[in-house]
This record gives C-alpha cells, structure tokens and sequence, in this order.
C-alpha cells in the first residue's frame, strides 16, 4: 500500500480582489494548484499546508483561504507560518479539531502509514522562527509515544541554513540544535518538511532529511549571496508529494516529488511499435 502526503506551503491568500504585494492573486495561483492536485493520477491521502496560509492574517484571508480548499475530496492540514494568526486560523476552520486550543498549533496526526507531527516555529509580531522549551518538550514526548511508525516532521521554518542571506536571517533562529539532538534519538523520522523559503530545497538534517517546498504562487529568487535583495519571482509554481510505500521486512524510506503546477504539452509516448521513437 503507497502512502501519499500532498504539501503545498506559503499561498499568503488575501481577500477576495486583494493582490500580494499589489500584483500578484494569490488566491488564482492556489486554485491551479487545487486543480493539479486534483488531476494526479493517485489521489493524495491528504494534503498538508505548512504554514504562510495567509498574507496578513486577518480573518477575512482565513475564510477566502477556506473558500478555496472546499474542492478538496480528502482531508487537508493546516499549519501556521510568520504570516499567520492562531485564533484567526482557528476561527476560520473550527471544524479542523486538531489545531487545538493550546498556545501553540501543535498535532500529530496518522495519515495512511505514515505519522504526521507538526510543529509550531512561529513568534508573535515576527518573521524569524523559534522552538523554545514548551514546543521541544512536546516534540519530545510526541515522538516517544511512537518510536516505530514511519514519522514526518512538518515545521513552517526550516531547521537548517539555505545559504540565501535575507531569508536565514529571518529562519529558525532559535532551537534548531536542540530539535536536532531530538530527532537524532530516533530512527523513524523519514523527513523533517517546511516552506518559507518559497523553493524547493534539500539537505541531511539530523539522522534524516530535511527539505522545503515551492510556494503555488511566487518563489524567492535564488541567489546564494549574504546580501542577496529580498524579492520574488515567477518561476513555475509548484507542490511536493511525499511518498511511502511499505513493503512487509523490506527496508525502505519516504521518496520526495516536485510537482510543477500548470498546464503542459504532452504526454507524449517514448516507444513506437516497442521501439524508441528515432
Ligand atoms: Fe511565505
């Protein structure tokens, strides 16, 4: 049986006729990716947004965002980002039980065969992220509740440098040696996955995998300079699938694709006739 967990991340959705940073529709932009997912030819088990739901929060962004989702034919998670509001995401999404009452959005959840837990990087009023004691306490007791299902870690900020100055500068400033020595306690975390950085990026983090994915709007420009200018870009958009497929005394792990979001030329065949076509 293949497990398989859709990420989308950063859709900073603004009231309906709003645009980001004054010409870009966020909400056009995530509603192609609605349709991508849609048109897989395996249907996710269900779809995890990691954080930057909205752009400024605000309670009318959370409805518009939930207007959008409504397509959906299985189950979505949400996760805040710098961007978002706690009790203005809740409000929006009352029926979502598992973003709880707590003072932060923390949740475990059991997707297909794979174990889903959530951590909340985010500080009031600011664009860095932090873990602090409380947060890694729970993370703590969370995995060892379950040291054998295969686990994903989902964090909005992620736990190690991209090498794009503005955008470390504003990372996970705090906590992400401690959320290491966690982790490294463990041998079923198959991914720690994040977004913020509106870009698909790999690296070993721990004794696993970290990555974040592409934002279904804009991207940040790459440029791997400490003084690289804060900006955007419209490179194709795009989500992740994370895939697990268990095979009984086999050993193996989760396997990560870039989805690209529009609309392409083909598919064309390869082989004529069993031959490649010359
Ligand atoms: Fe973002």
């Amino acid at each position: 049986m293949t497990t398989l967990l859709a990420q989308i991340t950063d859709t900073h959705i603004r009231e309906p006729g709003r645009l980001a940073y004054r010409r870009l529709n966020t909400a056009l932009f995530l509603k192609s990716a609605i349709e991508a997912l849609m048109r897989l030819p395996q249907k996710p088990d269900a779809l995890i947004l990691t954080g930057d739901l909205t752009d400024f929060a605000r309670a009318g962004e959370y409805q518009h965002l939930s207007t959008l989702l409504e397509p959906l034919d299985f189950p979505y998670y949400l996760l805040p980002g710098n961007h978002d509001d706690a009790d203005n995401l809740r409000a929006a999404f009352p029926h979502h039980r598992y973003l709880g009452t707590d003072d932060f959005v923390q949740y475990s959840v059991k997707v297909g065969d794979l174990r889903i837990v959530a951590l909340d990087s985010t500080v009031r009023g600011q664009s860095a992220g932090r873990l602090c004691t409380s947060r890694l306490t729970w993370l703590a007791a969370e995995l060892d509740r379950d040291p054998a299902t295969p686990t994903i870690v989902a964090i909005h900020h992620p736990p190690f440098k991209t090498l794009i100055g503005h955008m470390d500068r504003i990372g996970l400033l705090e906590g992400a040696d401690e959320f290491a020595a966690i982790l490294n306690r463990y041998t079923n975390i198959e991914r720690v996955i994040s977004g913020h950085l509106h870009r698909s990026i790999f690296t070993r983090f721990a004794n696993t995998m970290a990555s974040t994915a592409p934002s279904p709007a804009h991207q940040v420009c790459f440029d791997l300079s400490e003084d690289a200018p804060s900006s955007w870009i419209l490179e194709p958009p795009g989500f992740h699938v994370h895939a697990w497929q268990g095979v009984a005394g086999h050993k193996t792990s989760l396997v990560t694709h870039v989805v690209p979001i529009g609309r392409f030329d083909g598919p064309f065949p390869f082989h004529e006739n069993g031959d490649l076509i010359d």
